[in-house]
């Protein structure tokens, strides 16, 4: 089972970046996590949906053969990062195109705050939901990193916190064999 993964913090220091890191070198079994590069997106404009450029073509062929979609966000004013919005956008156009479609969908992200990103990821449930992904709620996975010690480095510190970021990602893989159903799916053929 392949799982594509975004991250939206794009700083080299991004602790979200190192969450990303953790989930991908602790899979669970039979599941491989693919890094998607939603850092050298120009920003979305409808004047590209006639041709889009071979970062975005490669965004959306990355994602629909993916058997399902992992998003990684900081919170940036209570809001999910604007990289990770411009990814979405892509992702939701050329019109009749939509990559994420039916597509399983699971949203992590830690912050320095006590809510740990749980605001920006009621947005992102709705943004994704208006594009008929398949979202897994629960459990909800938003993290404070100065109290469980996600590093940038991909280490985390917290040793049951890495047990609930490894089950999370079980549980994720577990829906994915239950509710996805790739081929099913549209496909852009872009
Ligand atoms: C532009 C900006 C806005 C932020 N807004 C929030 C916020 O709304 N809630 C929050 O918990 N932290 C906020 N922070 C602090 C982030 O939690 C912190 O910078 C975190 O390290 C960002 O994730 P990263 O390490 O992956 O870049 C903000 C940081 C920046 C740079």
């Amino acid at each position: 089972m392949k799982i594509a993964y975004m991250v939206g913090g794009l700083s080299k220091e991004s602790h979200n970046q190192g969450l990303g890191k953790f989930i991908a070198a602790n899979p669970p079994e039979g599941v491989e996590f693919v890094e998607l590069n939603i850092r050298d997106l120009p920003l979305y404009n409808r004047d590209f949906d006639a041709d889009y450029p071979q970062v975005a073509r490669d965004l959306k062929n990355a994602v629909e053969d993916a058997d399902g979609l992992l998003i990684i966000t900081p919170e940036h004013n209570r809001m999910y990062s604007a990289a990770i919005a411009n990814a979405l956008e892509w992702l939701s156009r050329p019109w009749g195109k939509a990559s994420l479609k039916r597509k399983p969908v699971y949203i992590a992200g830690t912050a320095m705050g006590p809510i740990g990103t749980a605001v920006a990821q009621a947005h992102l449930r709705a943004t994704v939901g208006f594009q008929d992904a398949l979202v897994m709620n629960q459990p909800e996975l938003y993290l404070d990193y100065t109290k469980f010690g996600i590093n940038a480095d991909g280490t985390v510190d917290n040793e049951s916190t890495q047990e609930f970021i490894k089950g999370a990602m079980a549980t994720f893989a577990a829906f994915i064999t239950e509710h996805g159903n790739k081929d099913q799916q549209t496909r852009s053929e872009m």
